[in-house]
């Protein structure tokens, strides 16, 4: 199985994937060994930076009883233009499984077509199908649930905001985006949202942020941007989570970021430590959520 986006699974695989993920954690806390990958190797192609991704990934793979590779685009002979169908033939000859890290979902999507060994979707442009898993979990846990939430986002139309709409809808909550026009998500899946679940998308911070039981954001310059910066500080200046925005969610409304943050700008400093507990929950639980996702693509079952 592939995890190339949260499109492709159903709300039951994605209800299977967060239930293992749940148990891992539970195995992991209470120092109980799951080498459910013995003897597996997973090729982690990065083609941008990270924290998360990469160390949960590695050390995801070590806990299952396997091991892991780094690979840096920069030195790979595909950062030299060798093609992604002949890197996939060949990598599928030495490795149980590719997690690759990139810019165009295209490169994810060859991967799956030329290769013959499960890749998984570490963060594209379009979307970050990993992160939004965790995320899911973390919610569950806090919440108990996810009927009867309502999931808002408020930013950059970007990876994190297609991925979340997908995640939100497939688990029955209500989800709203509030994003400057111009920088709205993918049309397709906003179309997708609409005809699938409770659905709005507007430039009104507060009115998307009205009642929301989960409030999430992410940088206004994600990676590959950065020539952009200044110009989106200024497009995306009132996208900010903010006292003024908790002000009209629901009172006991959480506040989720992926990470990287910026403070100041996507969110303040103030509600940002003030909802350090489930921000950083949800930093540990791609550990747990990734470690569901490989055993679920590169087991046996
Ligand atoms: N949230 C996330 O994917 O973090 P990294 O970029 O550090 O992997
Ligand atoms: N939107 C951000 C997410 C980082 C995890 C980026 O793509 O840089």
């Amino acid at each position: 199985m592939h995890l190339l986006k949260l499109m492709d699974l159903s709300s039951k695989q994605i209800n299977e994937i967060l239930n293992l993920a749940d148990q891992l954690k539970f195995e992991k806390k209470n120092g109980i060994e799951h080498h459910l990958l013995k003897g597996k190797t997973l090729g982690m192609i990065f083609s941008k930076s990270s924290t998360r991704t990469r160390v949960s990934f590695e050390v995801g793979m070590y806990d299952l009883g396997g091991s892991a590779l780094f690979l840096s685009s920069r030195d790979l002979q595909i950062g030299r233009g060798e093609p992604v169908q002949d890197t996939a033939r060949v990598l599928s000859r030495y490795l149980d499984g590719i997690m690759i890290r990139t810019f165009a979902q295209q490169e994810v999507e060859d991967l799956a077509k030329y290769g013959s060994i499960p890749i998984i979707n570490g963060l594209t442009d379009y979307c970050h199908p990993c992160q939004v898993l965790a995320d899911l979990m973390t919610i569950r846990e806090y919440k108990g649930g996810f009927a009867g939430n309502k999931l808002c986002y408020i930013g950059d139309g970007n990876n994190m905001t297609n991925s979340l709409i997908v995640g939100g809808i497939k688990t029955g909550m209500e989800v709203s985006v509030a994003c400057p026009k111009g920088y709205e998500p993918d049309e397709k899946l906003m179309q997708w949202a609409s005809a699938n679940g409770k659905f709005t998308c507007t430039d009104d911070v507060l009115k998307a942020a009205e009642g929301a039981d989960v409030l999430y954001t992410d940088v206004w310059a994600s990676m590959g941007q950065e020539a952009e910066a200044e110009e989106r500080k200024k497009i995306f200046k009132n996208y900010q989570i903010n006292a003024n925005v908790m002000s009209v969610a629901n009172e006991k409304a959480m506040v989720l970021h992926c990470l990287p943050a910026h403070r100041e700008e996507e969110i303040t400093a103030e509600v940002f430590e003030a909802h350090a507990n489930e921000i950083f929950d949800e930093a540990e639980n791609r550990l747990h959520a990734q470690k569901a996702v490989l055993v679920k693509c590169l087991g046996n079952s």
